[in-house]
């Protein structure tokens, strides 16, 4: 790292990570299934229910302040993935639910003898949405394999499996499972050099590291709100010519025009000022330890450059949760971690570690991890491709261990030590 993180900083803004358990403090490994959430995040959605509370578009005060509010929040992801405007900016309930409704309106470009690219290190909310509309329009699905020695993508089938039928390329940003990081760019560039579409789920990634949605080239990008230290809120970016002309399944009185004829019904306003809350969280970091990386982002300032060096920031520290992580669990017998452990390639995964255990089936370990009040999640966690794909499916799936820059290497060890005990 070029500085030093001050974690206990950090901490001090997450109210939630004071909570006990049985009178020891609670260690939250648990964030990719969702993060905790700072202070200022709690504010803006209580001040936004006290001050704000309307609905869009009217014409009096309260109804006015909420909708700039919402305004302010599309420009303020707009800077986090470094958008060309803000309405190219789509919120809604999850990722989920937007990929469901983006594929459904992309599937009246499908035609039979069409393809869609998929890949087995996905998250199913990046899968099933195309299997759905290949099923619809009589088109091909096209699965992209993973080596599972080495838990990356095999770039070389999906080279080669994206060709003049292929209409749009699934990908992921960074597993949810075994936390592999993806060239997602030189993808998107095959993707468009037959003419298809790249679709980037960015769920997992996005709390750890910077995205540039104009250098990636992706004509769509999705992310969670309550993955990257915010409220339950999907977050959908669309280049803003194809969010013109793509047919949303709206009611009639619905904007035409983008975000708004994709953000369908009143949406969760007070999380979306939460949302807004937390990019700012993520630009305060940037502006705290900004003087160590001033050359690095050139032509990049204000909140934008707050938040590509806020986000560096993070992904730097990752590398040593990481390496903590894995050389605990590499100390015991019979454990098999599912994902990149080499310590020279930590820049290709996120602290995202999933493992097996001889002996031990996931629920057990995750159970007893829960009780010493480490929580972590096990299963599949919706990747059900992994799991089938490594086999471990019909044994429980895996535990994975999943930190963020909340977490200290001191709650890594006590995991560790945690994880001996049950031996
Ligand atoms: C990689 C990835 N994609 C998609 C999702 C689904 O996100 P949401 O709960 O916002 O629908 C998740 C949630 O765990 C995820 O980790």
């Amino acid at each position: 790292m070029t500085m030093s993180f001050d974690v206990d900083a950090v901490r001090a803004s997450f109210p939630a990570l004071t909570q006990t358990l049985d009178g020891r403090p609670v260690v939250f490994l648990d964030n990719p299934g969702g993060t905790q959430v700072p202070q200022s995040v709690v504010d803006a959605m209580v001040g936004y229910l006290i001050n704000h509370n309307a609905n869009h578009g009217g014409a009096f005060a309260t109804s006015q302040r909420s909708d700039a509010v919402l305004h302010e929040a599309h420009v303020a992801i707009a800077d986090m993935l470094n958008a060309a405007s803000p309405d190219e900016i789509v919120f809604g309930a999850n990722m989920t639910t937007l990929t469901l409704s983006v594929s459904r309106a992309l599937a009246r470009q499908i035609d039979e003898g069409d393809e869609i690219v998929v890949t087995r290190m996905d998250h199913d909310a990046n899968i099933s949405p195309w299997l759905l509309i290949a099923e619809d329009r009589g088109a091909t699905v096209r699965w992209v394999d993973f080596d599972v020695e080495d838990y990356t993508l095999d770039m070389d089938a999906m080279h080669d499996l994206i060709n003049e039928r292929t209409k749009i390329v699934a990908i992921g940003y960074a597993s949810n499972a075994t936390g592999t990081v993806h060239d997602v760019a030189t993808i998107v560039k095959w993707a468009h050099d037959v003419g298809a579409l790249a679709f980037v789920d960015a769920v997992q990634y996005a709390p750890h590291g910077p995205i540039d949605v104009q250098a990636l080239g992706s004509d769509f990008l999705v992310c969670s709100a309550y993955k990257f230290y915010g409220p339950h809120v999907g977050v959908l970016h669309g280049r803003q010519d194809l969010l013109e002309v793509l047919r949303a399944y709206k009611v009639r009185p619905a904007p035409d025009e983008p975000p708004g004829k994709f953000e369908t019904g009143t949406l969760n306003h007070e999380g979306i000022a939460g949302v807004l809350a937390a990019v700012e969280y993520l630009a305060s970091i940037g502006e705290q330890y900004g003087g160590a990386y001033v050359d690095r982002f050139p032509g990049l300032n204000g909140r934008r450059l707050q938040l590509k060096t806020g986000l560096t920031v993070l992904r730097e520290y990752d590398h040593v949760l990481s390496s903590a992580i894995l050389g605990e669990l590499e100390q015991l017998p019979g454990v098999h971690i599912h994902g990149i452990v080499d310590r020279g390639r930590l820049d290709e995964r996120v602290p995202t570690v999933s493992f097996t255990w001889e002996g031990r089936h996931p629920l057990d370990i995750a159970t007893a991890l829960g009780h010493d009040g480490i929580f972590v999640w096990d299963g599949n966690y919706y990747a059900l491709a992994v799991t089938e794909r490594l086999g471990v499916e019909s044994q429980g799936g895996m535990v994975r261990i999943g930190a963020v820059h909340y977490n200290t290497v001191d709650e890594i060890h006590r995991l560790g030590a945690a994880l001996r005990n049950l031996i």
